[in-house]
């Protein structure tokens, strides 16, 4: 097995407008929408760091202060917690500042996810490093993350995850053309598209927003024109690199996700997201259940 170097950096692009969630997000950004109690974002950030990478950095943008001070400490919040010894509460607050090492980049010109990978080179410098794409979350449970970076310890290159949907859904994704590879789950990517549509897609397997890469994919980007919807794609920069020698840092491969995936991109899916961690939650379900069922019993009933 080739020695490559380790991967320790997760890189976090947050630095969209958040359309979607309109009024809220108008001044909240919408990595900070809570799923059930904790910002969607935080979760992210826990992922990367059960994956080992305890070096963060966030791509914002305008309006994005409240990320930095939620992993930020809260001096006056937790003095007032500690003066009433609600001790259950200073920890809840005080574990997003204690995750992980935070840094932060911004992003200026929004020019595409593509654009964003880009600024963070900066910091990443010559090392493999993770992406992490936060409208999708992964559950704790799943080690997605961790083996991708396993696959990329083997292959060395770049590594995407994907998921299998139905054909209809091709078009909101970046789309790979696979082969298979001697271990079940990891396949070997040829070609790549960006919300292909449906003949156009070389197959049903999507990205889903979870990437290692080789620091290769910067030279790339710099070099990748505007894609789909005018923007610089990461997609499109993978798709070069699935081309390029391995000797180069080419070499592109996907490992096969077929964990439990939630969404939190678009209003219908973030609130089937609520509602099913809310499910498993020790502290809500046991109320929170059978009101649900009945509620649903009684609106069809109506
Ligand atoms: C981005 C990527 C796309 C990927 C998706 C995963 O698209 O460009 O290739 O499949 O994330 O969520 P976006 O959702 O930002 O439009």
């Amino acid at each position: 097995m080739a020695d490559y170097q380790p991967v320790l950096k997760a890189v976090v692009p947050a630095a969209g407008l958040g359309t979607r969630f309109l009024p809220a997000t108008k001044a909240t950004p919408k990595e900070m929408l809570p799923v059930v109690d904790k910002p969607a974002i935080q979760y992210v950030v826990e992922e990367a760091v059960s994956a080992g990478l305890h070096d963060v950095l966030m791509i914002t943008g305008r309006s994005k202060r409240s990320i930095e001070d939620h992993f930020d400490r809260a001096y006056e919040l937790e003095e007032a917690l500690r003066a009433k010894g609600d001790e259950q509460r200073l920890a809840a607050v005080r574990e997003s500042s204690d995750l992980a090492t935070m840094h932060y980049v911004r992003q200026g010109d929004p020019r595409g996810l593509g654009h964003a990978v880009h600024c963070a080179r900066g910091h990443v410098g010559n090392e493999p490093f993770a992406v992490l794409l936060g409208d999708d979350m992964i559950d704790a449970r799943d080690k997605l993350l961790t083996r991708m970076i396993e696959v990329r310890q083997r292959y060395g290159g770049s590594v995407v995850a994907l998921q299998e949907v139905a054909p209809d859904q091709v078009s909101s994704y970046g789309c790979a053309a696979i082969t298979g590879t001697d271990e079940d789950d990891v396949v070997r990517i040829t070609d790549l598209v960006e919300k292909p549509s449906v003949e156009e897609a070389p197959s049903n397997w999507i990205i889903i927003g979870r990437y290692v890469c080789d620091p290769a994919v910067f030279d790339v980007l710099e070099k990748t024109p505007p894609g789909r919807g005018g923007e610089i794609q990461l997609t499109d920069a993978l798709r070069t690199l699935a081309d390029t020698p391995a000797e180069e840092g080419g070499g592109v491969y996907g490992v096969k996700f077929r964990g439990r995936r939630y969404d939190t991109g678009n209003k219908l899916e973030y609130l089937r997201t609520v509602v099913q961690f809310a499910s498993e939650r020790d502290d809500l379900a046991p109320e929170f259940m059978p009101w649900l069922r009945e509620f649903v019993a009684r609106h069809d009933a109506s």
